[in-house]
C-alpha cells in the first residue's frame, strides 16, 4: 500500500497531467496542503520533495513550489567550436527596426522585442512615486541633472553594488539612458572606428546595433547554452586579431539565459588582462535569477581589473524610465564627458524616483516578485511550446532573465517565418538578428514575459501551423 506522502504525491501528479495545475503555476503552500488534505506539514513536504525528484515540481525559495515545464522538447546542446570566424562589420540590422515598431502595435502579439509586459512591473508604485516627486522636488526635477547623474540616485547604487561585492563609490558611477546607452558610451571610450571588439554568439542584438553605429567590427565568440562565453575561441580569437574590447554578459545573458561560473568569469579577467583587453561587462540581468541567488559580476570578482560595468533598471523596474549606469573604472571621466557630450544628463524626475524607490527597501520585494513571475512565465512559456513546435525543436534552458532561444529543425528560415508571423499578428525575434554574420537561420527567440491569456494561446497556435 503506498504511504500517505506518497498517495499524496500521486494525486498533484495526476492533477498536473490533467492540467489543473499548469506549468509554471504556483502549487497549494505546504501548510494549506497539510490542512487540505489533513495531513502532517512533513507529509505534505515530503510528496512536494517526491515530486520535484521526479522533475514535475520545483522549490524556489522563500516562495513555495511551483510545477515544471514537461521537457518534451530536447534542451539546446552546443559545443562550440574553439575557433572562431574572422572579424567582421556589422550590417543590416533593419530587422530590428520592424520588429520594434511591432512590439508597441497593440494589434500585434508581441513575442519578439524583450520587452516586459507591465504587469510584470511595479506600475503603480513607479506612478505614486513620479508623482510625489512632480510635487515634492518639482523645482529639480525641472532642472537639468549633472552629466553624472543624481547624487542620491548613484549613492543608493554604489550601495547594492557594494553589497554585491564590488568596490565602488557614488562618484565612481554615470548614470545613463538606460543600459543600452552605457554599453554605447562604454565602446566609445575604449574604441576608435574600424576597431575589433569580441562579443557573444548568439548576442543581444542591440549590442550590434551600436558596434554598427560606431563602425566598428564584431568578433563573434561562441557562447555555450550552459556554461556561457567559450573561453577557448576567445583565447584563439585573441591570438589573432587585434580585439580592443570585449562585451559580454556573463549572468544570464540575452538570448540564452546561462551563466558563467566565478572561476570561468576569473578565467575571463585573467585572459583579457593579459592581452590588455578592457571587459564591458553588462548585467542587464544579475539580479533576475530565478533561484533567487544574486551571481559576483566580474568587477566584484577581480576589482582592479580594467572593467566598465553597464547595466539597468529596466528588465526589474520599467524600461520606460531609462534608467541605466556605468562604473567605467578608469574611464570614468572620459565616460562622463561623453554623457554630457551625448544628452547633458539623463531625465531628471525618473532618476529622483528611482533613487526614492531604491531608499525604502522596496526595490527588493519588486525583484523578488519579478523573479518569481518570470520564471514562472518561462516555465509556462516552454510548456506552451512543446506542444506547438515541431519534434527536433530544440529549447533553451535559461536560469534567469526572460526570454528562450528556440533551435527549430534544420532547413527553417526563420527571417520568412518572422515576417509571415508579423503578417498574421505575431512578431518573433529571428535567430540572424543575434549575429553579425547572419548565423543562427533556424532558431528564434521568444519573449516570455506577457500575460498568458487566449490571444497568446492563438498567437503560438498560428506559430505552429506556420511552421
Ligand atoms: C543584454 C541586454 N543589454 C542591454 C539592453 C538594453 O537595455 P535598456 O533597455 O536598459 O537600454 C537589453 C535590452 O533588452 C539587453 O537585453
Amino acid at each position: 500500500m503506498p504511504s500517505l506522502y506518497q498517495q499524496l504525491a500521486h494525486d498533484i501528479e495526476q492533477g498536473i497531467a490533467s492540467g489543473t495545475y499548469v506549468a509554471g503555476e504556483r502549487l497549494p503552500g505546504v501548510r494549506a496542503l497539510a490542512r487540505t488534505r489533513g495531513v502532517s506539514v512533513a507529509t505534505a513536504v515530503a510528496a512536494y520533495e517526491a515530486l520535484s525528484d521526479r522533475g514535475h515540481v520545483e522549490a524556489r525559495p522563500r516562495s513555495g513550489y511551483y510545477v515544471r515545464a514537461r521537457q518534451a522538447l530536447r534542451p539546446i546542446e552546443s559545443r562550440p567550436a574553439a575557433k572562431t570566424a574572422a572579424p567582421r562589420l556589422v550590417t543590416g540590422q533593419a530587422m530590428a527596426m520592424a520588429m520594434l515598431k511591432a512590439a508597441s502595435d497593440p494589434a500585434i502579439v508581441q513575442l519578439g522585442a524583450a520587452m516586459p509586459d507591465p504587469a510584470f512591473l511595479p506600475t503603480q508604485a513607479i506612478g505614486r512615486v513620479m508623482a510625489r516627486v512632480m510635487q515634492v522636488q518639482r523645482s529639480q526635477a525641472a532642472g537639468y541633472m549633472l552629466p553624472a547623474g543624481a547624487p542620491e540616485l548613484r549613492r543608493q547604487i554604489a550601495q547594492r553594488m557594494s553589497q554585491g561585492g564590488s568596490v565602488v563609490s557614488a562618484d565612481d558611477l554615470v548614470i545613463t539612458t538606460g543600459c543600452q546607452e552605457a554599453l554605447s558610451l562604454a565602446l566609445r571610450a575604449v574604441t576608435q572606428p574600424g576597431d575589433v571588439v569580441a562579443v557573444e554568439s548568439p548576442v543581444f542584438y542591440g549590442l550590434l546595433h551600436v558596434l554598427e553605429s560606431l563602425g566598428l567590427e564584431a568578433l563573434e565568440i561562441p557562447v555555450h547554452h550552459r556554461e556561457g562565453l567559450s573561453l577557448d575561441a576567445l583565447a584563439f580569437a585573441l591570438d589573432r586579431w587585434p580585439v580592443k574590447a570585449c562585451v559580454l554578459a556573463p549572468n544570464f545573458g540575452n538570448p540564452l539565459g546561462c551563466g558563467m561560473s566565478d572561476e570561468a568569469k576569473l578565467a575571463l579577467v585573467r585572459l583579457l588582462g593579459k592581452h590588455k583587453v578592457p571587459l564591458i561587462e553588462d548585467d542587464i540581468y544579475g539580479d533576475l535569477g530565478f533561484d533567487g541567488r544574486r551571481p559576483a559580476t566580474c568587477k566584484s570578482l577581480a576589482p582592479r581589473a580594467d572593467i566598465l560595468l553597464c547595466s539597468s533598471y529596466s528588465k526589474s523596474l520599467s524600461p520606460g524610465l531609462r534608467i541605466g549606469w556605468i562604473a567605467a573604472g578608469r574611464h570614468h571621466a572620459r565616460v562622463e564627458y561623453l554623457k554630457y557630450v551625448s544628452s547633458i544628463a539623463s531625465p531628471t524626475a525618473p532618476q529622483l524616483a528611482v533613487a526614492e524607490l531604491l531608499a525604502n527597501g522596496r526595490y527588493e520585494r519588486y525583484l523578488r516578485e519579478a523573479r518569481g513571475k518570470y520564471a514562472s512565465a518561462v516555465a509556462r512559456m516552454s510548456d506552451a511550446l512543446t506542444h506547438v513546435l515541431p519534434h527536433g525543436t530544440r529549447l533553451s534552458q535559461p536560469q534567469g532573465g526572460f526570454v528562450l532561444w528556440v533551435e527549430l529543425p534544420e532547413g527553417i528560415d526563420s527571417v520568412a517565418l518572422a515576417h509571415r508571423a508579423l503578417r498574421h499578428g505575431v512578431s518573433i525575434a529571428p535567430g540572424p538578428l543575434f549575429s553579425a554574420s547572419g548565423k543562427f537561420k533556424n532558431c528564434i527567440r521568444i519573449s516570455c514575459a506577457r500575460v498568458w491569456d487566449a490571444r497568446t494561446e492563438r498567437a503560438l497556435a498560428t506559430l505552429g501551423k506556420l511552421i
